[in-house]
């Protein structure tokens, strides 16, 4: 039996479990968290009208054909750098979990276990998220290796020109690598089972960037590597070099406005992901659900969307689905599920997620989720 009620719960679960920087680090958006807390409110306030006498006797399907393929349902998990501060070995059991589900599992450039080893992990249903570095040397050879390993869908970030500002890190002192500091040791020490698991597995690493310091290098150059990985020079020039270089599908991620939707088209690119990193970039930015009505409107009714940001539950992603999304990823839910139950989490999250969009579709006499009119 499912140990998960509602993400709500397994985030109170996981605050209790991990550490207060490592909770803040995931839980935490950029400024004041006014562009976090709009995200949720906009889908809270939306409204699903209930229809009833329609037969929904049976199986209701979520199966969505998205990006060329079949998807169990219209939901995926997004990707997550330093995902191992919420559990060690977190990124691979997200990977399985989602293999197993027949929902994507988009693996991070700054992800804790190697893309190579989580292509293997979901040979079929992963995707690589790239963050345009300042090194040109690192984006080509991330590319080619995220092609030798075998992804057919490539991600790129776009939403991160600066590290966004985030004062719950800055407050608690969190930077890689750990400063040990009494308040550290106090936290780590309030937190023990947490701390073993941590201790025992090792520190979270980016395994991905590690090759490109040097060898030997500490701990402080592979995090000023890694610092460098976010840079403000992707533009549109270099987007269609990359679109030139990756030969499948590629995800523009972090678009916001009409207009740069409407760029992202032109430049050929096979989908946009409305998001604004969760809340974590820019504190006045949109909430994520209004700015994907304004796009689905620009871009016309073909033109393949998602959106993330503050989806909680089935109800949720059938909102965004009705206010013009294809799909929808989520972040935090996961690493909290995770952190909260264990590997079981991520299975857990995927099918509460399920049961909940059909019941939500039941409610909502929707026999089938590709009905769903916008
Ligand atoms: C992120 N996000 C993110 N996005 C990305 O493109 N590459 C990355 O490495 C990361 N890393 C990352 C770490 C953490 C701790 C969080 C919470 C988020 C953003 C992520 O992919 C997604 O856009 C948001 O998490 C969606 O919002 P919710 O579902 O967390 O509200």
């Amino acid at each position: 039996m499912s140990r998960l009620v509602s993400f709500d719960d397994v985030r109170e679960k996981a605050r209790r479990k991990m550490p207060r920087f490592a909770f803040d680090f995931i839980d935490g958006g950029a400024g004041t968290e006014t562009g976090l807390a709009r995200n949720r409110t906009a889908f809270r306030e939306r409204i699903l009208e209930p229809r009833a006498l329609i037969n929904v006797d049976g199986e209701l399907s979520t199966s969505t054909r998205f990006l060329g393929r079949e998807w169990a349902a219209p939901f995926g998990i997004a990707p997550i750098g330093l995902a191992g501060l919420a559990w060690p070995g977190i990124d691979a059991f997200l990977a399985r979990a989602a293999e197993g589900a027949g929902v994507p599992y988009c693996a991070s450039t700054p992800a804790t276990t190697q893309l190579e080893t989580l292509r293997q992990v979901a040979p079929t249903n992963s995707w690589f998220q790239l963050y345009v570095g300042s090194s040109q040397d690192i984006v080509d050879d991330l590319i080619e290796r995220a092609k030798n390993a075998g992804y057919d869908t490539l991600v790129v970030t776009a939403d991160v020109p600066r590290p966004g500002k985030r004062r719950r890190d800055i407050r608690n002192g969190f930077a890689l690598p750990l400063r040990i500091t009494p308040k550290l040791v106090w936290d780590l020490a309030c937190h023990p089972q947490w701390s073993m698991a941590v201790l025992k597995a090792g520190l979270p690493r980016f395994a991905n960037l590690e090759r490109y310091a040097k060898p030997g290098a500490s701990t402080t150059s592979l995090a000023s590597l890694m610092a460098k990985q976010s840079s403000g020079r992707l533009d549109w020039d270099l987007l269609a070099k990359i679109r030139k270089k990756w030969p499948g599908k590629l995800i523009l991620k972090g678009i916001l406005s009409p207009e740069d939707a409407l760029m992202a088209v032109d430049h050929d690119v096979d989908a946009v992901v409305v998001s604004n990193h969760g809340g974590r970039q820019l504190d006045g930015a949109p909430a994520t659900l209004h700015s994907l009505e304004r796009v689905r409107q620009a871009v016309g009714s073909q033109f393949p969307l998602i959106v993330d940001g503050g989806i909680r539950s089935g109800e949720d992603v059938l909102k965004a689905l009705q206010a013009g999304a294809d799909f929808v990823l989520m972040g935090r839910p996961f690493l909290f599920s995770v952190a909260a139950l264990g590997e079981a989490g991520a299975s857990e999250a995927l099918a509460m997620l399920q049961t909940e969009l059909t019941n939500a579709m039941a409610q909502t006499g929707l026999r089938d989720v590709v009905d769903i009119s916008r």
